[in-house]
């Protein structure tokens, strides 16, 4: 089946089980799937039922797609995304976020456990993201380019939406809720970095590393979706004083952030 065909299916689907306006996509990353927990009315599909969806293999990460309320406003929150490691082409990756443009959802908020390099950072920090850098060595845009979601050479310049950033910022001195801020790095694991590759990660001006987003970004991003990304530090990827890391060890973490990042997330849709 062709990428246009999987998403106008996919999207006929989710038509014949709701088909108003939808204000915000939402992709959960490790760990902070209880958002999803907090949508009223929900419609659940799991992607198992969506044929042309691939399917989530990733521990802590649950494999659904669910439809409803939150904070007032309709979602679509995507509880489970895929990743380049498990095996799935970049187009496959981002499917979700076709489906999203098809439905004509304009905003995104995009989220991920990802590993601390600023050392003024802490685990358990949320970590607005202001930029990316792609070290995947792949692209979602490779290959023939479908017009009708962007351009062949879309723009890159601010992906990450400024208003939504100030406003993420304003709500989190209101809440009291510390963030901090910078560049996200996305590598395609399914390894955790080596201390060489972390200090290269670095110096290239990374401040947080991790293994999704930014296709999905890129994807968002061609399809002039305004996006808010947010990272949950899990843990330090310093690599002067790395030491060995699980995955258990990121999901913990990330649940412990999970509070307030659904604070957060919940007054942003609220107020924007
Ligand atoms: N590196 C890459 N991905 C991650 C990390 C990390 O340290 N933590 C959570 N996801």
């Amino acid at each position: 089946m062709s990428l246009l065909d999987k998403v106008n299916n996919t999207k006929e689907l989710i038509a014949e089980k709701y088909n108003g306006d939808i204000d915000f996509a939402i992709v959960l990353g490790s760990g902070l799937g209880d958002l999803a927990n907090r949508i009223e009315n929900p419609i659940t599909i799991p992607y198992s039922d969506i044929p042309g969806f691939p399917k989530a293999t990733v521990v802590g990460h649950k494999g659904e797609l669910i439809i409803g309320e939150l904070s007032g406003k309709k979602v679509l929150a995507f509880n489970g995304r895929f990743h380049y490691y498990e095996g799935h082409n970049m187009k496959d990756v981002t499917i979700g976020i076709r489906v999203a443009q098809k439905l004509n959802i304009k905003n995104l908020i995009i989220s991920n456990a990802a590993g601390g390099m600023n050392p003024e950072f802490k685990p358990g920090d949320l970590m607005v993201i202001t930029d990316h850098i792609n070290m995947t060595g792949d692209n979602p845009l490779i290959g023939e380019n479908i017009e009708e979601f962007g351009p062949r050479f879309p723009d890159m310049s601010s992906c990450y939406d400024k208003e939504y950033i100030n406003k993420v910022k304003e709500i989190g001195t209101n809440l009291g809720i510390n963030l901090v801020e910078g560049v996200y790095t996305a590598v395609t694991g399914p390894n955790y970095e080596s201390p060489s590759e972390l200090r290269m990660l670095r110096i290239i001006g990374g401040d947080a590393v991790g293994m999704s987003t930014v296709p999905e970004v890129i994807v968002a991003s061609h399809g002039s979706m305004r996006i808010l990304g947010i990272s949950v530090i899990t843990d330090m990827a310093l690599w002067d004083t790395l030491e060995p890391l699980e995955h258990s060890a990121v999901i913990a973490t990330a649940n412990k952030a999970k509070d307030k990042f659904i604070k957060l997330i919940e007054e942003f849709i609220m107020e924007v």
